[in-house]
């Protein structure tokens, strides 16, 4: 048995909670693994929306194992609340909950740390969600992290302490005068909620799983274009969002990565600073940030929006050796005459067609246009319903990727999808 996994191809913000909720039902455990509480994963059903930051989209399905796996970094209050959000519409995190020991945890301190790293950038911002991403993750790599796992031995105390001490001499020198006395406090009754929960060696957990034949479903968080190593660097999260994050975050061999499901919409949004080549100042970007609800789940920023990028998703496409599309948001397109895909990058007058060592801003994008079409599509329910312009964008999507669409997302709702067969 194979881990199948599931992953974003921009910058985040792809649909990955609405689909990974819709392909639950065929797996048996769902397992995060990288990323913490920056993210914002929205599910849609029965009228409810729901949003979650740390917990696997599989939750709200009764009898699936969810697990936050090693590769995760977790705050506990935003945790804590989002368990208590998910039960109060039935979800029943006691029994399908799994946290591994070793997920790392954000103190206090990380996200005083993340502002006042942001605040003392010029004008190269990264626009980070602030939640202590960076600053939790660089612990890691220091060796100085405290794991969620440590907080029910006797020393934890004397870890949290230890960390925060040095944390403090880095904001003396920052001159930076924060204060998060309560935070801490409710971070500590947080820690106490948590340890009702259950704890595993999510490795063990999953290989042994596999072993025994129980199908697994990997969910990434941010987006390929975010990846530590092989995003618009710096202006990134500090994690690998990409499939070899799979064998860091879970534990498992390259030899058990199965199927790979890309999800890209059927455009691009960015939330936060960086380069965004084909991103839209006009009004047909604000038509798609009003059509496609382009707001942060997590922030509430407002999203920047633009054409879709085939130059950067054929690059994310080889890295996570994606063999599977899934399209999202694709209603959002209804209405425009024309849709546009940039298929090259001219830079100083000359055309490129692979990403660049450096994102500029300079980049002129080279575009594509397709015919548009003009019908309503939020209630199709198979390709035959479809508008031929938009069957004809699927397949020019496929024949430029030289891979399958697998499902479409024509809503945000659980049963606005369909599956392409
Ligand atoms: P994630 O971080 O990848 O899980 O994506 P987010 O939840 O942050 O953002 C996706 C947004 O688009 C959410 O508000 C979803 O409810 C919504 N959404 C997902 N799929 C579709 C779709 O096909 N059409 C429309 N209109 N909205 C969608
Ligand atoms: P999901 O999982 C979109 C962006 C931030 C910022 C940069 C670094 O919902 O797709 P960080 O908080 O990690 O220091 O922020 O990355 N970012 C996301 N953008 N979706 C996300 O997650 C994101 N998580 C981080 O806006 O530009
Ligand atoms: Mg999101």
């Amino acid at each position: 048995m194979k881990i199948d996994v599931l992953l974003g191809l921009q910058w985040g913000d792809e649909g990955k909670g609405k689909i990974v909720d819709v392909l639950t039902p065929k797996y048996e455990i769902i397992a995060r693994f990288q990323g913490g509480p920056n993210a914002g994963h929205t599910l849609e059903f029965n009228n409810i929306k729901h949003v979650l930051h740390t917990i696997p989209s599989g939750i709200f399905h009764d009898e699936k194992i969810n697990i936050i796996g090693n590769g995760v970094v977790i705050d506990p209050v935003i945790l804590m609340n989002e368990i208590i959000e998910a039960e109060k519409v039935g979800a029943n995190l006691k029994n399908n909950l799994y946290i591994s020991r070793k997920a790392q945890l954000i103190m206090p301190s990380h996200r005083m740390l993340d502002q006042a790293y942001e605040e003392n950038k010029a004008d190269n911002k990264i626009g980070s969600t602030l939640k202590g991403i960076g600053p939790a993750y660089t612990d890691k790599t220091a060796r100085i992290a405290i794991r969620i796992g440590d907080v029910f031995f006797d020393d934890f105390i004397d870890k949290y302490n230890s960390t925060k001490a040095h944390h403090n001499k880095i904001f003396k020198g920052y001159g930076f005068k924060g204060n998060n006395d309560d935070y801490e406090q409710k971070w500590f009754r947080a820690i106490e909620f948590l340890k009702e929960f259950k704890y595993i060696d999510s490795e063990k957990f999953i290989n042994d799983a596999l072993k025994t034949k129980h199908s697994i479903l990997a969910e990434g968080a941010q987006g390929t274009l975010l990846d530590i190593d092989f995003g618009s660097y710096p202006f990134v999260t500090s994690s690998n969002t990409t499939s070899s994050g799979v064998c860091t975050g879970l534990g498992v061999s390259p030899h058990k990565i199965g199927q790979v499901f890309g999800i890209c919409k059927a455009y691009c949004t960015r939330v936060g600073g960086g380069p965004f080549p084909t991103e839209l100042h006009d009004n047909d970007g604000q038509t798609l940030r009003d059509n496609g609800n382009e707001y942060g789940s997590t922030t509430g920023r407002p999203r920047r929006c633009g054409w879709l990028d085939m130059v950067a998703l054929k690059y994310a496409i080889m890295l996570n050796g994606v063999n599977k599309l899934i399209i999202t948001k694709v209603d959002v397109l209804s209405g425009f005459e024309t849709i546009k895909v940039a298929i090259g990058y001219k830079i100083n007058g000359k055309i490129i067609n692979h990403f660049p060592y450096e994102m500029t801003d300079d980049i002129e994008p080279v575009y594509e246009e397709l015919p548009g079409w003009k019908t309503d599509i939020t209630n199709c329910k198979k390709m035959e319903d479809l508008p031929v312009e938009l069957r004809n964008y699927i397949k020019y999507l496929e024949v430029q990727t030289g891979v399958k669409v697998k499902y479409l997302s024509v809503g945000p709702d659980r049963i606005q999808t369909i599956k392409i067969k």
